[in-house]
């Protein structure tokens, strides 16, 4: 294969590009949920014996270090891909649909892993004068695999590292590149209320969680609109309840699940502590007991700042500076990439990839996206190396925090 040198990845390859429509389209209709991944990194590891790059796998589960460039080199950065995929049933019509009931890639993460892998294509073919640590990272819908991956030593020595996810809301073609918050904290919390069950007709008998779940479901949304200051976003979603038999029973259990979002730190643990104190009021108020288990689980997205200034050079390298944007205000949703940010120098970003205005949301039965993105992913995490390293040198982005 020729070897050039030049700075920019070439992205217009319709090999590399066809290359990675096939890996994503496989992944998609094999997708395995959080921790489960256990084909989809026996996939990887044969794309990475392809291309005779060595790795390691099984961290934190199913989770796989590969690594290119010069084992001396001085500096190492880091690329992330996730690869589970959601408990969704997919309904859409392609033909590379999941082949698995109840189980969907419907957040775009076999794309994440195309393009990474399409990367270490582009990156096997530069001389390049720094390692690439490529981290294949399982279970971030759960929330804790970036976790698992730093417990088990993927980011130890990294001197920062870089990520991307798809997102329909912007055209293809655009990079969104954003300092500071860019994803809220979550937090997941399961409420058990318990009561008494009885006859349907004789409530005076019976102690009845149901009635007592819809006041507590009601009260919750209180406090954000009546407590947490307004210029602060925060919201609490309840996305599923079960709780009773049958229409003539009183319950005498009902379970609530739910997830605590916020942009801002105080309004998180307001967030928390009122969610606390609402189920504790609540109990009292139906006479019944009740249990919260709240897992302070995912802290915001911060995007570093020196890493910002690379992220989005190697951007402005790679498409027009015009597609170059904001993401706009921080997203409510919640992404464990968070948690490498909070250790090490590091920005993630969005890569534009909306198909059609009837194409379904992330995280929806009927969701897609334009593959065209696989081309913009690829080469900016190539890119985003390149800058690194070479402009590192230059100590133009050592200054900053
Ligand atoms: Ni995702």
């Amino acid at each position: 294969m020729k070897r050039h040198h030049v700075s920019k990845p070439d992205s217009s390859d319709p090999q590399l590009f066809a290359w990675m429509c096939e890996i994503r389209r496989f992944l998609h209709q094999n997708p395995e949920l959080s921790f489960c991944e256990f084909e989809t990194a026996k996939y990887i590891q044969e794309k990475l014996n392809e291309l005779g790059i060595s790795f390691r796998s099984g961290l934190g589960g199913t989770g796989i270090l590969a690594e290119i460039g010069p084992a001396d080199a001085l500096l190492t950065v880091g690329l992330r891909a996730d690869m589970d995929a959601l408990p969704i049933t997919e309904d859409t019509d392609l033909p590379f649909a999941s082949a698995k009931p109840g189980c969907m890639h419907a957040c775009g993460h076999d794309g994440h892993i195309a393009m990474l892998l399409g990367a270490a294509r582009i990156l096997l073919q530069k001389d390049l004068s720094c390692r690439v640590r490529l981290l294949f990272q399982p279970g971030e819908e759960q929330g804790n695999g970036a976790l698992k991956m730093i417990e088990a030593g993927a980011i130890d020595d990294l001197a920062a590292i870089f990520g991307g996810h798809i997102d329909t809301h912007f055209a293809t073609g655009a990079i969104t590149v954003d300092e500071g918050i860019i994803c809220a904290s979550a937090d997941p919390f399961e409420i058990r209320l318990h009561g008494k069950s009885g006859h349907a007709a004789r409530p005076h008998e019976t102690k009845d969680a149901i009635v007592a779940a819809a006041g507590l479901i009601t009260s919750l949304q209180s406090l954000v609109a009546r407590e947490v200051n307004p210029n602060q976003s925060a919201v609490l979603t309840v996305g599923r309840i079960r709780a009773g038999e049958t229409h003539n029973v009183i319950a005498d259990e009902a379970i609530i699940e739910g997830t605590v979002r916020s942009t801002h730190p105080e309004a998180r643990q307001y967030m928390l502590e009122g969610l606390r104190r609402m189920v504790q009021g609540n109990a009292s108020l139906y006479g019944i007991t009740a249990d919260l288990d709240l897992r302070e689980c995912l802290p915001a997205v911060i995007n570093r700042k020196v890493a910002t200034t690379v992220a989005r050079d190697a951007a402005e390298t790679i498409i027009p500076a015009k597609n170059v944007i904001s993401q706009g205000p921080s997203s409510l949703g919640g992404e464990d990439f968070a948690f490498y940010l909070q250790k090490i120098e590091g920005c993630l970003v969005r890569f534009g990839a909306r198909l059609t205005d009837e194409t379904g949301p992330a995280h929806s039965s009927t969701f897609d996206f334009d593959e065209k993105v696989l081309t913009v992913g690829a080469a900016w995490y190539a890119q985003v190396v390149l800058q690194f390293c070479t402009h590192r040198k230059k100590s133009k982005y050592l200054s900053g925090d």
